[in-house]
């Protein structure tokens, strides 16, 4: 038998140490106006078994354009919002009270029980952070989890931003994961099968010596926050899975500096890496068109949150 190929390099980055992230205090449950269209899992946490197609109808498509840039729209905002001081939960309202005004619904409230309206994500957490008391801190990194429902769909975006002054090899970190993404969308011409996007991601994040996180991955998303469709973000050759046109789905790569391996906190929400090294996370929806892959989370001009944290990035 051929000899297995070491899945991710040995991580070489020696980090600056910061204090870890901690659990700080959740603020009240915010209320939806009753006028707001409701995912089916709003009332009860649970949404009904994923069975909806993987490809759009036109209809939907077009819906989903609208919502995932409104979506877009959000997360800018969320990001323009974001210096030392502002605490995670300021941040959940901001993005809480701009969704119930652009006339949809957080999609992350009450999902399978989460407990408010995003996603943020600090230093050493690696997604599905819950928005609390902390201060953002000079030197941290958060990522921002928007996903918006309107029309029947969610439109799922993220982006990791710089807080204050960001130490070089967090800001390599950023700024890699960024490129996997886009590396990952560039990657998908006709033809294009799932395991182009794995491989695309991870053989980017080797070159930097930087970890694929395997335990969390990217999703179908349409008429469900999550569809059946895997999107894992490490290169598995036995993925031969063609994207069909229509296709609408997310890449969502979670790199680290040092180990990938995750640790879950006592909230059974929190992800973490083990060993404590930070991680970064940039994603977007997408749609499978026939000459490649088509953001659907940018606005009508064509921007999104990506671009405030490469202005970030370049000008440091
Ligand atoms: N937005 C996340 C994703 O990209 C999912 C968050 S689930 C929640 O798939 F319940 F934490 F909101
Ligand atoms: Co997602
Ligand atoms: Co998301």
């Amino acid at each position: 038998m051929a000899k297995r190929k070491r899945r991710s390099p040995r991580p070489l980055q020696v980090e600056a140490s910061y204090p870890p992230v901690v659990p700080g205090l959740l603020s009240p449950t915010r209320r939806i106006p009753a006028e707001i269209k409701r995912p089916p899992y709003a009332l009860t946490g649970q949404p009904p078994p994923a069975n909806s197609s993987l490809v759009r109808t036109p209809e939907e498509l077009a819906a989903m354009r609208r919502t995932g840039a409104a979506a877009a729209e959000i997360l800018l905002r969320a990001g323009e919002a974001v210096r030392p001081g502002v605490t995670t939960d300021e941040i959940d309202r901001l993005v809480h009270d701009s969704a119930i005004e652009a006339g949809g619904y957080p999609s992350p409230l009450n999902y399978r029980g989460f407990p408010k309206s995003v996603c943020t994500s600090v230093n050493e957490v690696i997604c599905h952070g819950i928005p609390d008391s902390r201060p953002l801190a000079d030197g941290d990194i958060v990522n921002i989890d928007v996903t918006f429902y309107r029309e029947g769909v969610h439109g799922d975006t993220s982006a990791t931003f710089l807080v204050g002054d960001v130490a070089a090899e967090s800001v390599m970190l950023v700024e890699v994961t960024l490129e996997s993404l886009d590396r990952a969308i560039a990657a998908l011409g006709p033809g294009a099968m799932v395991r182009d996007i794995g491989r695309a991601i991870e053989s980017h994040a080797m070159k930097h010596r930087l970890g694929v996180v395997r335990e969390f991955i990217g999703h179908g998303v349409g008429t469900e926050f999550h569809s059946g469709l895997q999107i894992p973000h490490y290169h598995d050759r036995r993925l031969a899975i063609p994207l069909e046109y229509g296709t609408t789905f997310t890449i969502e790569p979670m790199l680290t500096l040092g180990s990938p391996d995750a640790a879950m906190w006592d909230d059974e929400w929190t992800a973490v890496t083990i060993d404590g090294s930070r991680t970064a996370q940039f994603e977007h929806t997408l749609v499978m068109g026939e000459n490649g892959a088509e953001r659907l989370t940018v606005t009508e001009s064509g921007e999104c949150a990506h671009d405030l944290v490469r202005a970030a990035v370049l000008s440091r």
